[in-house]
């Protein structure tokens, strides 16, 4: 459904200078609101904004149904308590312990309160759901969730359509956005942000892939919703497009980004293939084994075992494996078994995965068990933004100064629910509970009435200096060769377990390679499906997160969810309870650390914030 641009009101297509000489032209569009990123929280947005009477476009690099919210698994957590008893307030103190109290409670008040109404409007958008016996959705366990503040039992909290949730929820919320009459740029990739000279963001421009044509979207707020940066990792279950493109326009813009150094691996990606077996197997009664075929997990977490959250379960495997007592021909594994499940039990509810390990590690689930190794899965961090969805910079000295202009929502927002470690499942709620809310707040804020200003003299040239300069590029290094070096570094040097000297040498090396990209060789320079040219493009975004993960993971000298410093083995809440915000200038390739309080206060009275305690599962 992607349409040319029109003229809008009345402005002349500009144009912009290239190094070959012939100016490229501007197409211009003018919108209420403009969506980046048609995944999950992206389509909601979208949705929200033009049920609002909104004119909405969401422009996206893949078809929507692409997006990397397709591959999400196990389900979407909500206490709807149809399978025993719950309380959105035992989902709060869930989600503010797995976030090893990073998480700002406010926000997570937000989340968990209004998780069972979005899961509904889900329902009734028409989610395939899983059902129970009597009709309700399905609900399984996942790790970190519990009753009762944790002295319960674990709570089933998830609620699943088998293990192809995040395909349902896609789907359907396409559907629903088209039923809106939003428009999409189908395979269009953003380049920059528009931003003015008082900071206030005007839009965006986009490469459509398919004609090489430059699109100026002009928009009275812009939602990015562009997903993680796993991609900046050499093994991570993210699709190959998760090279948070969001991420690289707002450290271009001179605005930070949030939590960077908390990376999450998922305990279960098929080892060698990095694919990712849901959690949600181990919810259904999987459980790992090491080389002794004992079921190391009662070890590390009596209480929780499995089902403990994904940071300890990722440590205490790879424990496993540094200690001897990995499996397979170099002990560098482990085993998720499954095969003593009923096969019916396997078909019905697990059978994306039951497929994975079939064509990815050549298993049958009901016979043998999985190999599996943590894998990179999640950025906790991204861009700061309060529980509406906008955007935060800091600015004399406060650090919850609104951008105007800017939103951000799902992985590539940190509005920071996850704090330092995210619970399984509460990535889909994040995503249509804020994607939700960054529609209800465009209602509030944006009058489809009002007349836009033009854009300033030069907007846009910013976006075209950038992408002319990767498309001429003329220099030694081949994009592919400088993202292996980049791959590689956070592989080794920001991984589940970091010491002073590994960073060190991660800082030292990740800087080399950002130096090294100077030299960016790209040999295509045609402007139609240039894979050459947009790749650089993603290296580009996904270096400078690199640089600020590995130089955020090195500042932070305590251990704290996915954090985990040898050197410094406890939380120090007296020091370091506070999100770090890292700024970088792109050009002269600098990165400055500051940081912004942790919100330490409730939404409502109906909880209190909860006090930090020691973290256990
Ligand atoms: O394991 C999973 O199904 C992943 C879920 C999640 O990351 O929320």
């Amino acid at each position: 459904m992607a349409t040319n641009g029109t003229n809008a009101n009345g402005q002349p297509h500009r144009t912009a200078p290239s190094q070959n000489g012939k100016a490229y032209e501007f197409t211009d569009h003018t919108f209420d609101v403009v969506v980046v990123g048609a995944g999950g929280a992206g389509l909601r947005a979208t949705l929200g904004a033009a049920q609002a009477g909104l004119k909405t476009a969401c422009i996206t690099k893949v078809f929507p149904t692409r997006s990397h919210t397709v591959a999400a698994q196990g389900g979407v957590a909500a206490s709807l308590g149809n399978m025993g008893k719950d309380d959105w307030r035992w989902h709060m103190y869930d989600t503010v312990k797995g976030s090893d109290w990073l998480g700002d409670q406010d926000a997570i008040e937000y989340l968990v309160r209004n998780a069972p109404a979005a899961v509904y409007e889900l329902e009734h958008f028409g989610v395939p759901f899983s059902r129970t016996e009597d009709g309700k959705i399905y609900q399984r366990p996942f790790g970190g969730m519990t009753t009762e503040f944790g002295q319960g039992p674990a709570a089933q909290r998830t609620c699943a359509a088998a293990d192809r949730t995040g395909h349902a929820i896609l789907h359907t919320l396409y559907g629903q956005s088209l039923r809106h009459s939003s428009e999409f740029f189908i395979e269009y990739f953003a380049i920059d942000l528009i931003m003015d000279e008082e900071g206030v963001c005007r839009g965006v421009v986009a490469l459509c892939l398919d004609d090489g044509t430059i699109h100026r979207f002009r928009a009275k707020k812009t939602i990015l919703a562009t997903g993680g940066y796993g991609r900046a990792y050499f093994s991570a279950t993210s699709a190959h497009t998760c090279t948070g493109d969001g991420g690289g326009m707002v450290l271009r813009a001179g605005l930070p980004l949030q939590d960077m150094e908390f990376v999450q691996f998922h305990p279960t990606g098929i080892y060698g293939a990095g694919c990712l077996i849901t959690e949600g197997s181990r919810g259904e009664g999987g459980y790992l084994t090491n080389s002794e075929g004992e079921r190391f997990m009662e070890r590390y977490a009596p209480s929780a075992k499995d089902l403990a959250s994904r940071d300890v379960v990722s440590r205490s495997m790879t424990m496993e494996i540094r200690e001897g007592r990995g499996v397979g021909k170099n002990k560098d594994h482990i085993h998720l078994h499954l095969d003593h499940l009923d096969p019916a039990v396997l078909a019905e509810r697990l059978p994306g995965i039951s497929e994975s390990a079939r064509i990815f590690a050549g298993v049958d689930v009901t016979k043998e068990p999985i190999p599996v190794l943590p894998t990179v899965h999640y950025n906790m961090g991204g861009i700061p933004t309060n529980f509406h969805g906008e955007v935060l910079t800091k600015k004399d000295g406060n650090a919850d100064t609104v951008v105007p202009g800017l939103m951000a929502v799902g992985e590539a927002g940190c509005v920071s629910v996850h704090g330092a470690n995210r619970l399984g499942s509460n990535s889909l709620i994040d995503l249509v509970v804020f994607g939700r809310a960054a529609g209800l707040r465009c209602a509030e804020t944006v009058s489809a009435a009002e007349e836009q200003p033009d854009l300033p003299v030069g907007a846009g040239d910013n976006a075209i200096a950038r992408l002319d300069r990767f498309r001429y590029a003329n220099g030694a290094t081949p994009t592919a060769e400088l993202r292996a070096d980049m791959q590689n570094t956070m592989q080794s040097n920001c991984a589940v377990f970091r010491t002073g000297e590994i960073l060190e040498e991660g800082h030292a090396k990740i800087h080399e390679v950002w130096k090294a990209s100077d030299d960016i060789r790209v040999t295509d320079r045609s402007l139609i499906w240039n894979t050459d040219l947009i790749e650089t493009l993603e290296y580009d975004n996904l270096i400078a997160q690199a640089v600020v993960t590995m130089d955020s993971a090195r500042n932070r000298t305590e251990s704290r969810g996915a954090h985990a410093r040898e050197d410094f083995p406890d939380r120090d809440d007296a020091n370091w309870m506070k999100h770090t915000l890292s700024f970088c200038d792109t050009v002269a390739k600098t990165v400055t650390l500051e940081d912004r309080p942790v919100h330490t206060y409730t939404l409502s009275n109906q909880i209190d914030y909860i006090e930090p305690k020691k973290r256990v599962y």
